[in-house]
């Protein structure tokens, strides 16, 4: 199996991330930078996801994976990776992108690559580490993610643009397999998070496993609640929306409420599930934030992928995994803790 792979988006904030993990364990891959500017280095590469005539810059490479690491709405990449038979791998889908991405996929019929959807919660970790949670995993009833996130994380401009452009939509959360439309920052309930956060109000937020929780491994009740460091900014939020005012700024305006980006923070989930057993939670904390978390999901994906004989096919991330070895990867890495209560 090839190991040259290009990451589009390489010099954004998880991009270069997921390249200086990446490289650091893996020295004899070649990782190729995708960028909209020019290319100046060796494994530089001109490429603007909205311009499917710079792919040509691509082809004569070789190139084994590619990574997505920016938005690209219309799907040109995942289009160029199915026609040219090359591995994928996309961490960026809000959940409607991600439905239409499948469905775009899913109606090709004959696939000749690895096409991977990693756009669950940092990089697609959720679901496979739920599953250490129960012994059979098919018994899990209920499934809850809460998320606590730091504004002084550091963030790229990409990452912001999901809230500004979905703030104001409903989605789907599922109740007994009820699909029930919510909207962002409403409906909040008392959640203890651990590491030392304590008891915080976590509001409505959509990601891609909700979808993925109930529509692929068919857990009846999953919701997604989340948090910011800051209350004030939480109960904002929330205030914002009860009195509808997303829906009447501009997009310019939401952009400008999302965007902010420190100099680093942590980054903490947490699973409760309920099975045949009762209730179990697992907990994880990654000191380093958000973007080395997702990059070093992407690199434990790539790892998979590249020296495992999948077949060619559609999968979700935690797909590639066995759970427990997944828990292990991720244990193993500084500044990464995980508690669970099994
Ligand atoms: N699944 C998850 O848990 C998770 C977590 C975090 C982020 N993400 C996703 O990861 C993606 C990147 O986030 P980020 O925070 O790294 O954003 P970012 O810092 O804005 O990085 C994106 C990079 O893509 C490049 N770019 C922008 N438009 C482009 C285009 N039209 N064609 C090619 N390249 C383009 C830019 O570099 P140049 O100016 O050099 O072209 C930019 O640096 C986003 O889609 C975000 O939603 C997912």
């Amino acid at each position: 199996m090839g190991s040259n792979i290009l990451i589009v988006g390489g010099k954004g904030m998880v991009g270069k991330t997921i390249h200086r993990i990446l490289q650091s364990r893996n020295q004899e891959y070649t990782i190729y930078i995708g960028s909209r500017k020019e290319a100046i280095m060796e494994y530089d590469i001109m490429i603007d996801v909205n311009k499917p005539e710079t792919f040509m810059n691509v082809v004569n490479r070789n190139i084994d994976l590619i990574i997505l690491a920016v938005n690209d709405k219309e799907d040109h990449i995942l289009r160029f990776a199915i026609d040219n038979a090359i591995d994928y791998i996309d961490i960026t889908k809000p959940t409607p992108d991600l439905v239409k991405a499948l469905t775009i996929a899913a109606a090709i019929p004959n696939i000749n690559s690895r096409i991977v959807f990693s756009s669950g919660w940092m990089g697609g970790l959720v679901s496979g580490l739920m599953n250490t949670l129960s012994r059979v995993p098919e018994n899990i009833q209920e499934a809850k993610l809460y998320v606590y996130y730091s504004v002084k994380d550091l963030a790229g401009e990409s990452s912001a643009h999901f809230m500004a452009e979905n703030v104001a939509k409903p989605f789907i959360c599922y109740q007994s397999n009820r699909q029930i439309p919510v909207r962002h920052f409403l409906n909040s309930e008392d959640f203890k998070f651990s590491f030392g956060i304590g008891k915080r109000q976590a509001y409505n937020f959509d990601v891609p496993d909700l979808y993925i929780l109930n529509q692929i491994e068919k857990i009846p009740t999953v919701h997604v609640k989340m948090t910011y460091d800051s209350k004030l900014i939480t109960w904002l939020l929330g205030t914002f929306q009860k009195l509808r005012i997303f829906n009447i700024l501009s997009l310019k305006e939401r952009r400008a409420i999302f965007g902010s980006s420190g100099n680093g923070d942590q980054s903490v989930f947490e699973i409760v599930i309920k099975d045949d057993q009762g209730e179990k939670k697992l907990s994880l904390q990654s000191k380093k934030g958000q973007a080395e978390l997702t990059a070093l999901a992407t690199v434990l994906h790539t790892e998979m992928l590249l020296h495992t004989d999948f077949k060619n096919k559609i999968y979700f991330a935690h797909q590639l995994h066995d759970p427990i070895k997944l828990y292990q990867s991720l244990a193993e890495y500084e500044g990464i803790t995980i508690e669970t209560n099994i």
